[in-house]
């Protein structure tokens, strides 16, 4: 029955993109994002057949939950979370060989048991299995988990064979440059970095992966592609959602933390960086590292490169909605931003001169992401008379989430006798082309680490590069408290001061 709604190309790819009999541990087990994304993106990929026939999966938790019951937790997540509808014969296919470890995160003799536990699963099927741990825990946590994973052994498991065992680490990657820097220390003193996978999940999305096809499969973008034809770059993270009841989080996050550090600076990366010698997983990243690299320090203060924002009460979706002050679990007089925009400059020989502006923020009129590429203007000689000619600058963009796609805008003629123009959107769309039923983000990076495919991952000097841009801003908005902290209505396009950061002539889109 699942067969009418795979994607087409899956069957394909499972043939060449065999993983090795794996064993997926998941610390934080009965956590949020364990029951919303990881199991559901593990179903999946057993319904496209995309598991290895041998897979264990074992979840680890502080809580003691027997095996039976975090099976059923497990359904439950799948019937509540997954995109498609539990199929018996897969999900008990899984569950057979589903099980869970209780145990302290600091605690060297629950490490010992999982190793246990692990050894007699191999035994009892009779050959070895890669495990790959998936660090799904609050950040506190992640340095334990990781000195066990190195004492206990497990980190080391087949190292120097292709099934060694692999580390998935969910962000946050510190909070800034000084704590990134300790992490990788401690990952790094455990496991080798082509073990680990640091995963930023913007990297899975489809339209994600679409931008690489995008830019080198097609040989009309590249000689465009710099200071010369491009305008300046717009890269937007938006979201509807408030912060809900993640305050506590939030209020030591803020968006640029949560959001323009890693995900809005992947699409950047990828936007921005020189053609890969190839689409290895180091070849791809030296890239993205590259252009990272050549960003210059941004401004802090007035008049600088950086804006922020909290939203304040409003109507979003039709509905009203309190304003951050007065959400659960936030600060009467909090200074973490729910907005934020930055102008980055990159100095390098295709983009010296082309601003990109960055922003990203919560409670906005629409839920979009999208990178939009402006192009010059043309040169005003022949359709020069603003009453008749209404000419837009060309506009390449591309939406990540919803309504996934690609659009440019032309300016055409409007058909008559008299020579009138009009600005005109050409689109193309993911879900009229191949349907709608693409595979979620978290399936194709658990997939690409069992695989050992780390195209989609961060390397430890990418995350550091990308803190040491923004751990002066953040110095410095603690330095000032809520000076410079501006307001917009929920439900709008963002505040006054992130406007301050375009030119005279550019304006922030309203996608
Ligand atoms: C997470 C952030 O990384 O990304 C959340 O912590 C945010 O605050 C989420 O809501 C957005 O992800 P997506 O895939 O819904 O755009």
């Amino acid at each position: 029955m699942a067969d009418t709604h795979r994607h087409p190309f899956l069957h394909g790819l499972s043939k060449h993109r065999g993983a090795p009999p794996t064993v997926v541990v998941i610390f934080g087990a009965s956590g949020d994002l364990t029951a919303r994304k990881l199991i559901p993106a593990v179903y999946n990929l057993g319904v496209d057949g995309l598991l290895p026939a041998d897979f264990f999966l074992v979840g680890y938790g502080r809580k003691p939950i027997p095996d039976d019951e975090f099976r059923t937790l497990a359904a439950d997540a799948i019937k509540e979370f997954s995109r498609r509808e539990l199929e018996a014969d897969v999900w008990s296919r899984i569950a057979a060989h589903t099980s869970y470890v209780a145990g302290a995160y600091d605690e060297k003799e629950a490490f010992d048991r999982l190793a246990q536990h692990i050894t007699a699963i191999e035994k009892k099927l009779g050959r070895e299995l890669q495990v790959l741990f998936y660090i799904s825990t609050p950040p506190s946590v992640f340095a334990p988990i990781l000195q066990n994973l190195g004492a206990s052994g497990l980190a080391g498991k087949y190292l120097g064979q292709p099934h060694h065992a692999k580390v998935i680490i969910e962000k946050p990657f510190g909070k800034d440059l000084a704590s990134a820097q300790a992490l990788n220390a401690t990952i790094r003193s455990v496991f080798e970095e082509h073990q680990v996978y640091r995963i930023d999940h913007y990297l899975g999305k489809e339209t994600v992966q679409d931008l690489l096809v995008q830019r080198f499969a097609n040989s009309i973008f590249e000689p465009l592609w710099n200071r010369n034809f491009i305008d300046s770059v717009q890269i937007t993270v938006a979201e509807e959602v408030g912060v809900g009841s993640r305050g506590g989080y939030y209020e030591q996050s803020g968006a640029l933390r949560d959001m323009i550090q890693n995900h809005t600076m992947q699409l950047l990366a990828l936007t921005a960086m020189e053609p890969p010698v190839s689409l290895d997983a180091e070849a791809v990243r030296d890239e993205k590292v590259k252009v990272l690299k050549a960003i210059q320090p941004l401004v802090t203060g007035p008049g600088g490169d950086v804006a922020r924002a909290q939203y304040a009460a409003g109507m979003v979706g039709g509905k009203n909605v309190k304003g951050y002050l007065e959400e659960e679990g936030i600060a009467p007089n909090s200074a973490t931003e729910t907005y934020a925009a930055i102008r980055l400059s990159i100095n390098n020989w295709r983009w010296q001169g082309v601003p990109f502006y960055l922003r990203s923020g919560k409670r906005m009129a629409r839920r979009v992401s999208e990178i939009a590429i402006t192009f010059r203007r043309p040169p005003g000689t022949l359709f020069a008379d603003g009453g008749r000619f209404d000419l837009a600058a060309n506009t390449l963009s591309f939406q990540i989430q919803p309504d996934e796609g690609l659009s440019l805008i032309l300016n055409t003629k409007i058909p008559g006798l008299e020579t009138r123009t009009q600005p005109v959107k050409m689109s193309f769309r993911y879900a009229t082309t191949f349907g709608s039923n693409t595979p979620e983000a978290y399936e194709r990076l658990v997939l690409d680490a069992m695989i050992g495919d780390g195209t989609l991952f961060i390397r430890g000097d990418e995350a550091e590069t990308s803190w040491k841009l923004y751990t002066p801003v953040l110095d410095y908005w603690k330095s000032v408290g809520r000076d410079g902290m501006d307001t917009y209505a929920a439900g709008s396009w963002g505040p006054a001061n992130a406007d301050a950061l375009l030119a005279p002539g550019r304006a922030w889109r309203q996608p």
